[in-house]
């Protein structure tokens, strides 16, 4: 087995095994945030990415992508179930974000939880160099650290959660709160979203470790494990390139024509989770339709909505209701010819993507909790004029940071409403004010800059753990 001095452990591998049409297999990019943030980093960076393929049963062996090789992990049908889609999909997942749907506690779920760490654990074990280091993302693999720790002390372990931490309260209620939190524990180097994240944390473990300490350091027996907050981002050269593209310009002007010269275009992308607050925009747009303070004559909606966890019931719920719901709208509101939403339950390439970002007037993006939002940022970046609006949830971490948006409380459908109609009735120049701000602030804030803060700070935790 080959070594790597950097090792990357992730759920996913950057490239999803998918099942073509025809019945044979085909890669792609990996849905979400974390791949494609991780990709954009490590294609350049000579490392390894430990991580499962998302196909059921034997792990296929995968050919390097230019310097970053690719360490499959095969997870079986009844892991799948109760490691994926039990304990980090119904447990971890609603819980980290506020409960907005009722976490479920199975008590078979989480011995698979931990069979499965402790394999992503020891294969990292063997592909990691001596001393290398080692960085472990996400809520699925939260014992990671400490187990890696037990099998080689050698290496610097990082840690870092893309979703919220939840504040105390909720995450008391987690029947295995304590070797949940032990296990995060077990790195050189926890790093969150947002600073309130290593707050909490720090409070937990006072309270169940009796740790010592503070919001950037806590004293574990022996041990210091730093925290801290390093907000994600994109690879906005890449999102500025593509949207310069030709190709991407005439798509753009060739989208605003199919939906309507004339007419005002709002445009959300989600992966379809209940986070997204998919539904109360869809309530939020509706009334204002009702209300005839948007008319379809003058607007359209464009909802971009991927396809996500659907062996997951909240999520099969989910888009049932949704898609009933934008029947409803339409068959209520649209006219032959102009409805009143275009509802895409597709994935897109990224060309395509920049091109709807860049035809859009307004970008609705209202999560009623959200780690960061990427999407909310990549609109950002392929503004390349300075024009359009960003409608942002209070409750994604990118509205610490992108505070030039029209921040908004996506609960209140009245607040969300009245923020609707202010987007849109904006100004070209309190836009171009807003947008020239928010690019600015990306430019130095990209996806390299995010991993060379917490690679920096991880460093320095050599000389302090041992
Ligand atoms: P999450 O990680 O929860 O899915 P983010 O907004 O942080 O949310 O990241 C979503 C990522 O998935 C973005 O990079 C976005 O471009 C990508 N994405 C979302 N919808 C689609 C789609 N329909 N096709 C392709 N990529 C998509
Ligand atoms: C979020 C999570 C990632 C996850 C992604 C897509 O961004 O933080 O860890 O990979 O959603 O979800 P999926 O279940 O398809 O991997």
């Amino acid at each position: 087995m080959r070594q790597s001095s950097l090792v990357v452990v992730a759920n996913r591998l950057p490239l999803d095994d998918n099942v073509a049409p025809d019945g044979a297999c085909e890669w792609r990019r990996s849905p979400g945030g974390l791949a494609g943030a991780l990709r954009a980093i490590l294609q350049q960076t000579p490392a390894t990415w430990v991580g499962w393929g998302g196909s059921i049963g034997d792990a296929r062996p995968l050919p390097d992508i230019g310097p970053l090789r690719l360490c499959p992990i095969p997870l079986g049908e009844e892991e799948l179930r109760g490691y994926y889609e039990g304990f980090a999909n119904s447990t971890l997942w609603p819980l980290y974000h506020d409960a907005v749907e009722q976490p479920v506690f199975d008590r078979g779920w989480w011995e698979t939880y931990r069979a499965v760490n402790r394999r992503f654990a020891e294969a990292t074990a063997e592909v990691a160099e001596r001393g290398a280091t080692v960085w472990v993302q996400d809520y699925h693999l939260q014992l990671v650290p400490q187990l890696l720790r037990e099998l080689r002390p050698d290496v610097l372990i990082g840690f870092f959660l893309h979703v919220p931490f939840p504040p105390p309260e909720l995450f008391m209620q987690l029947p295995r709160r304590l070797e949940l939190l032990r296990g995060m524990l077990g790195a050189d180097l926890v790093g969150f979203q947002r600073p309130q994240a290593a707050h909490n944390v720090a409070q937990l473990a006072a309270k169940l470790l009796g740790a010592r300490g503070a919001d950037d350091a806590i004293i574990l027996e022996d041990r210091v494990v730093r925290t801290g907050a390093f907000p994600v981002s994109i690879d906005v050269a890449e999102m500025r390139s593509l949207s310069a593209r030709p190709y991407v310009l005439n798509q753009a002007r060739q989208l605003r024509q199919d939906l309507g010269s004339h007419k005002r275009v709002l445009l959300s992308v989600d992966r379809l989770d209940y986070t997204k607050g998919i539904e109360h925009r869809l309530t939020a747009y509706s009334e204002l339709l009702r209300d005839g303070k948007v008319k379809v004559r003058d607007a359209v909606m464009v909802q971009v909505a991927v396809p996500s966890r659907e062996r997951v019931e909240n999520y099969r719920g989910l888009r049932d209701r949704i898609e009933r719901e934008v029947g409803r709208i339409n068959g209520e509101y649209g006219r032959v010819g102009q409805p009143a939403i275009h509802y895409l339950n597709q994935p897109f390439d990224r060309a395509d993507l920049a091109a709807l970002y860049q035809a859009a007037d307004v970008m609705v993006v209202t999560p009623l909790r959200d780690g960061m939002n990427l999407v909310a940022k990549e609109f950002v970046a392929a503004r390349r004029d300075d024009t359009g609006a960003l409608v942002l949830s209070e409750f994604a971490g990118a509205a610490a940071e992108l505070g030039d948006a029209f921040l908004v409380n996506p609960h209140d459908v009245d607040g969300l409403k009245e923020t609707l109609l202010q987007a849109l009735a904006a100004t070209p120049g309190d836009l171009a004010t807003r947008m020239s701000a928010m690019r600015s602030y990306l430019t130095t804030h990209d996806i390299h800059a995010w991993a060379r803060a917490y690679l920096t700070e991880l460093e320095p935790a050599r000389s302090l753990s041992r």
